[in-house]
């Protein structure tokens, strides 16, 4: 089977890592094709996997965008529409892995009537999205797509809620190498040396910088711990939040944290870093999706704390593999963290558990498998390869 992937970004955010996986299981039977040059594309050219950056001009058209907003950058939309309908003719399939990515696509599909995918990785819901986007995704997605791809059972549950047919979504998590997350002991402690990080409790927070993520809930939790408490936030401001940013260095200051905050910017050695923290916060203010990070932390060991809303509440089991604080409560926070550093025996065993727990239920493997199972039910095996069919899932 050979697939057309489709992302419209070029930076590299969860669903980009997450593609990097699913698209290696196809090799050179597949091609990614962006909507923007950067650091994805190098990603995927290391992977070795076919890449092809479509416009060199960023699609104008947002999130919030209002309808007249998207309106201006049709231009841009046919071109990219065209050449993807081009493209497309050399593939069994189109897989879009991103908003942007489904609505051209599925625009492309009126001209060349292929099985078209949707990975969906976003909560559709009026907290992420303008009213316009969401009826427009909704609408072609329930035209258009032959699968949609949600990322957890909540992702799955906002589709259905916002008026998408329940019998084209599939619930597929995203997977992972465990081996990637084994870290030396000696790698963390010389990161930790490196780091000038001894003798402190290091809270690590690994997610971009923007309002959503919440990093200023964690350092409001932090003004509630004492001194030997740090946070370490990994990640960068990936779609223009530079104000966030700066609100973000103003807290540092005025709460006096200076000495106990540090910004490393985007990483490339997470799971190192992570293994190195004593323990992982993820306080998004709004239902995360899915949250690769938490599962990243279980398997590198490491206590978890997370914001318990959206697909989060089906990763974490509180008390057994893992905390979880209402999303925005600083206070819930820091009460966590102190009983992570009160109760060290206690926590250690969690993250164990939480370790052996995605271990076994978050593996790539399996999520690739799973990933082929459903894409075979749409794309028919002929004798000279796989024939193109558009299948109705409520059929089977
Ligand atoms: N990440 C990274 N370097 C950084 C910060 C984050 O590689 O400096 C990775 C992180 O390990 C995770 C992904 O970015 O795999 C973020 O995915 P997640 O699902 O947590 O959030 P998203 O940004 O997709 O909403
Ligand atoms: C999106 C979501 C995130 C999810 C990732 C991978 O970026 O915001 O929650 O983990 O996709 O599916």
């Amino acid at each position: 089977m050979n697939i057309l992937f489709l992302d419209q970004s070029g930076k590299l955010g969860g669903a980009e890592l997450s593609l990097i996986d699913v698209a290696s299981a196809f090799g050179d039977r597949c091609l990614v094709g962006l909507f923007a040059d950067g650091p994805f594309r190098q990603a995927l050219e290391q992977h070795e996997i076919p890449v092809k950056v479509l416009t060199d001009q960023p699609l104008l058209v947002h999130r919030n965008s209002s309808f007249w907003q998207s309106l201006k950058s049709l231009r841009q939309i046919v071109r990219l529409v065209g050449k993807i309908v081009r493209l497309s003719q050399d593939f069994d399939l189109v897989y879009a892995n991103t908003q942007k990515a489904f609505v051209l696509s599925a625009i492309a599909s009126l001209f060349t009537h292929h099985p078209l995918v949707y990975h969906l990785r976003d909560i559709l819901s009026p907290e992420h999205f303008s009213q316009t986007n969401l009826s427009l995704a909704i609408w072609l997605a329930n035209h258009f797509a032959t699968l949609v791809i949600a990322n957890s059972q909540a992702t799955k549950q906002a589709f259905i809620e916002a008026g998408g047919r329940a019998e084209i979504v599939k619930v597929v998590y995203n997977g992972f190498e465990p081996a990637s997350y084994r870290v030396p002991l000696s790698t963390s402690s010389e990161l930790r040396q490196q780091l000038n990080l001894d003798n402190r409790f290091v809270i690590g927070h690994f997610s971009r910088l923007s309002p959503w993520k919440g990093q200023h809930i964690l350092l409001e939790a932090l003004t509630h711990c004492p001194d030997n408490v740090v946070a370490l936030f990994v990640g960068d401001a990936l779609f223009g939040e530079q104000e966030y940013v700066e609100q973000l260095h103003h807290q540092v200051t005025e709460s006096r944290l200076s000495d106990r905050v540090r910004f490393l910017g985007f990483r490339s050695d997470v799971p190192q870093l992570m293994t190195m923290c004593d323990l992982v916060a993820h306080t998004s203010t709004v239902p995360e999706p899915f949250g690769r990070v938490i599962v990243e932390a279980m398997l590198c060991d490491t206590p978890i704390v997370a914001a318990a809303a959206g697909g989060v509440v089906e990763l974490i089991e509180p008390g057994k593999t893992g905390w979880l604080a209402p999303p925005g409560d600083a206070l819930k926070l820091a009460d966590v963290i102190h009983q992570c550093r009160r109760r060290p025996e206690q926590t250690s065993t969690i993250a164990h558990r939480a370790k052996l727990k995605a271990t076994q239920c978050f593996q790539l493997a399996h999520t690739n498998q799973q990933i082929a199972a459903l894409l075979n039910t749409i794309v028919k095996p002929c004798s000279s390869g796989f024939e193109p069919t558009r299948m109705d899932m409520t059929k089977q």
